[in-house]
Formats: structure tokens, sequence, C-alpha cells
């Protein structure tokens, strides 16, 4: 754990699944620390301050929306790091509510500079847990070696059952090389913070960690929400003896990385002196798994029947999203642990005790 003892530390959506792990972790490390949440009932079912927040967390129930929010908190606090994770999550809700996440992720932010400005504070640093959707389908190599961007599939492409795009396979996305083209309003909005906050510390010459986060899972999860978190999801399907349906052909790819590696990343990101300008790490488990490898890991698990190919598709789904993490072990002090087979097993002991 780096020496965190002198900071006071704000921690934006910190009641949630991510803000809770790193709760966890934080407490008892750093001299003063405020998490700002609204308790979105979409995750909160219950609007009430979530058990796994560790009882250190001073917490603040407002919107980073809302001006008046931070105007109160900064009055009480001021923050030598900001660590942003309020946003609204669900990539394919974000087709039919843009305005919604477009309000609460870009406005979020903006909100949270201008208060900044307002007060005369210029934190040391900003984490922000950004996201493999601003990648949208990345990067493929065609068979003659040529890499292009094929850009978001097409509804005809989806409702001719077109899965992949011919000749061509997927490349791991990496800071470094793939060049951002989000193909989900949510995408577009984590890539806005990205942008809205790299604007602001270059000019205030402070420092910007951006964390490209893959498929987080795991304890901690909203069981409630349906619109993210899809190993809960299928958990919960095979803990009842039901078969997984599963989309497209099952080989929908996507990188599963578990809590407990992407609160130590966070950390790891800490450890790491703050430079002025913006540094961009993605955090994944740095391999990539199938919709129809996962189900049927989980459906093993509780001895479930075998899940099942439906051929319903999502418009805007990404095919494969996988990340390399060499950078990231390069510049963290860092290294993931949780493989899929074993995060699963955690997972299952955890929603087990939930609902016990
Ligand atoms: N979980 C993942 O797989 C994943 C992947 C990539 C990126 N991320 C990013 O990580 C961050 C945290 O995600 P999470 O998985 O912990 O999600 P989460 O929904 O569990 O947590 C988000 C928290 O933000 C709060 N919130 C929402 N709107 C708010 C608002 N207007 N004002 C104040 N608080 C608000 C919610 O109440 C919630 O507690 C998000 O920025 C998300 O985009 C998550």
């Amino acid at each position: 754990m780096p020496d965190l003892s002198s900071h006071r530390v704000v921690v934006t959506g910190g009641a949630g699944f991510i803000g809770c792990a790193l709760s966890q972790r934080l407490a008892g490390q750093v001299a003063k620390w405020v998490v700002i949440d609204s308790l979105h009932p979409q995750v909160h079912p219950v609007q009430e301050r979530p058990a796994d927040l560790h009882e250190a967390a001073e917490l603040v129930v407002g919107d980073v929306t809302d001006p008046a929010v931070w105007d109160a908190v900064l009055a009480d606090i001021q923050p030598t790091i900001v660590i942003h994770l309020a946003a609204e999550t669900g990539t394919a809700q974000s087709l039919d509510e843009a305005t919604r996440h477009s309000h609460v992720n870009v406005v979020g932010t903006t909100q949270m500079t201008d208060a900044l400005g307002r007060h005369g504070i210029v934190p040391e640093r900003f984490l922000l847990s950004s996201s493999r959707a601003v990648y949208g389908e990345g990067a493929w190599q065609k068979s003659d070696g040529e890499v292009y961007y094929p850009g978001q599939r097409s509804h005809a492409q989806f409702e001719a059952g077109q899965w992949d795009f011919p000749d061509a396979t997927p490349l791991p996305s990496i800071a470094s090389r793939t060049v951002p083209a989000p193909t989900s309003v949510y995408g577009a909005t984590k890539l806005a913070q990205e942008h809205v906050l790299a604007a602001w510390v270059n000019a205030r010459d402070t420092s910007l960690t951006a964390l490209r986060l893959q498929n987080v899972y795991g304890p901690g999860q909203s069981l409630s929400n349906p619109y993210t978190g899809i190993v809960s999801l299928f958990s919960q399907l095979a803990m009842k003896g039901q078969s997984i349906p599963i989309y497209e052909d099952g080989k929908i790819t996507r990188d599963f990385v578990y809590i407990d590696d992407v609160a130590d990343a966070f950390v790891a990101a800490l450890g790491k002196p703050a430079e002025p300008g913006v540094l961009v790490r993605d955090v994944g488990s740095g391999v990539g798994t199938t919709i129809l490898q996962l189900a049927e890991s989980i459906a093993r698990f509780h001895g479930a029947p075998e899940p099942h190919i439906t051929g319903k598709y999502r418009d805007g789904d990404v095919r494969h999203a996988e990340c390399s993490i060499e950078d990231t072990l390069a510049t963290f002090d860092w290294t993931p642990e949780w493989d899929v087979d074993r995060g699963v097993a955690g997972l299952q002991e955890w929603i087990a005790a939930q609902q016990a």
C-alpha cells in the first residue's frame, strides 16, 4: 500500500461496486476521505448506505451534477486526490436514455471541474474509471496483415446473422496503439470524461490517470440491476437451475476482470507518483473469454442445464472486447491474480450468502 497518509480524498460514486471494494483498501490510509454518491435506485434498491462501504468513509448522499453538492463538499474538504467513479453505466440502456447517461457522465464531470475552479482547488491528481467501451470494436487484422477499424456492426448485419467481420480477426485493445472509436453512447460519454479531465489537468499542470476497465465482476456487484453485470445475471439463472440464454452464436468475447484485481489496480495507480499530464492504462485480466465459455463455467458450477444459443442480438453490441495489459504491467506494481474459473467460484459463494 502506498503512503497516502497526507492525502485528502474525494471519491465520487464511491458507494458503488468498485467504490466499496476500494473503500476496504483506503480505510485507515488517508487523512480525510469523502464519498459523494446519489445512491442511484437502479444500483441501490434500498436507499441506504451499503454495508460494504467502509465505515471510515464519510458519505455525502448527493448528485455529482448538482453544483450545490460540490460547493458543500469542497467547503469541507480540499481534496489532493479525486477518484471519479460516479457514472450511469448501462451500455445497452444508454442508446435509448442518452440524455441521462450524458448528463451524469459528462456534465457530472464538468460540474466537478467547474466547482474545483470556483473553490480555487487544484488536486494533485485525478483517477478516472474509464472503460473499454471507448474502443468500440477496436482494431481488427485482415488475413493479408492489414489492420483496420471495422466500426459498428449494422442492424442489417445483425439481421443476417453476420456476427463477425469477414476475413479478419480482432486485436486486443491497448491504449498506446488502439484509437478509441466508441460504438455506444455510454462509451462516447466515458471518452468525453477522459477528454474533459485531460483538458483541465493539462491547463492546471496537474495529473490524470485514466484506467480503462474491462468487464469487472465479483462479490459486491448489484444483483438487482438488470443492465450491468452479466456474470451476476448468469449466475442467478444457473442457481435457479435454468439454462442460460446466449446471444448471437456464443462467441462474443469479453475480458472478465475480478473486482479484487481492479481495486488493487486503483491502489497501484495511486502508488505511482503523480506526474503532470495524462496517463491512460488498460485494466483487464489480459485474457479473452467467450460468453459461451463463461456460461458453461457457471452452469457447471451449479450443475445447471447446458446454456442455449438463441441467435438474438442487441444493436450496438461489440463483438470482441479484450485488452493487452503489457503497458499496465510495466507501469504499475500490479498483476491480476484471478482467472475466470476461480472468480466465478468466488462470486457464487457471495451470491449464495446474499440470497440466504
Ligand atoms: N463494472 C464494470 O464492469 C466497469 C467497467 C468499465 C468501467 N466502469 C466504470 O467504473 C465506475 C464504477 O462502476 P461500478 O461498476 O462500481 O458501478 P456502480 O453502478 O456499482 O457504481 C456507480 C456508483 O455511482 C453512483 N452514481 C450514479 N450516478 C450518480 C450521480 N449522478 N451522482 C453521484 N453518484 C452517482 C451510483 O449510486 C453508484 O453507487 C463507473 O464510472 C463505470 O463507468 C465499470
